[in-house]
């Protein structure tokens, strides 16, 4: 009864179209929860610090081109040099507020055309989700927020499709949330699921695995 004793973080995902808020809301739902008192760190994916997010990055920007299956791959590679210590921190007692993480990986790649299936399969076995917080947004509402910022695939057409392939894989750890809503609205309905699932995970929640 010692490592048992330690209460698990919860790990909560931040999923939306492009312009959907997640940014912000990450930021604001990590700030709320460190003043009540939990250990949380803010995450995102792609992690475009390391070696590999750096590839990504220059990929994304368009200055370097990759073929899909390729990039896909990349994408699911920077997430899988992060799983020890997203276990570890987990683990630990800390929760982790991720901007982005499986779900776009395989919504974005199947968007070009690949198969679902096959964009899910390098995902299996990471940690999976506790709460999977989708701002729901169709892609001409999100285009119409000061537009997008330029990178790769932020086109309405393409969106589209995304919004689709979001829809798909939606499972029971999914909460569905208008983004329309406003600011502080929003902030609220999703401090309350934060805070329902980080209890749920100190109270014994056993960590699982992708998908
Ligand atoms: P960001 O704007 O949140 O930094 O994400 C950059 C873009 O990368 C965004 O358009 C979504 C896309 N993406 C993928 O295509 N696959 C992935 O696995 C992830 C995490 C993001
Ligand atoms: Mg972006």
């Amino acid at each position: 009864a010692i490592a048992a004793d330690v209460r698990r973080g919860a790990l909560i995902v931040l999923e939306g179209l492009d312009r959907s808020g997640k940014s912000s809301q990450c930021s604001r739902l990590t700030s709320f929860l460190h003043t009540q008192g939990l250990s949380v760190e803010a995450w995102r994916f792609p992690d475009r610090s390391t070696p590999m997010g750096k590839m990504i990055s220059s990929y994304l920007s368009s200055q370097m081109d990759l073929d899909d299956a390729s990039i896909h791959l990349l994408f699911s590679a920077n997430r899988w040099e992060k799983r020890a210590l997203m276990e570890a921190k987990l683990r630990a007692g800390t929760t982790l507020v991720v901007d982005r993480y499986s779900y776009s990986g395989v919504a974005f790649s199947a968007a070009k055309g690949l198969d679902l299936d096959w964009c899910k399969a390098p995902e299996a076995g990471l940690p999976a989700p506790d709460l999977v917080l989708y701002l729901d947004i169709s892609a001409e509402a999100a285009a119409e927020r000061g537009g997008y910022g330029g990178e790769r695939y932020e086109k309405v057409e393409f969106q589209k499709k995304v919004e689709q392939n979001f829809k798909s894989l939606q499972d029971s750890t999914w909460q569905n949330i208008d983004a329309t809503q406003s600011i502080d609205t929003l902030e609220s309905i999703i401090r309350g699921a934060a805070l329902k699932v980080v209890n749920d995970c100190h109270s014994g929640r056993e960590l699982s695995h992708m998908w």
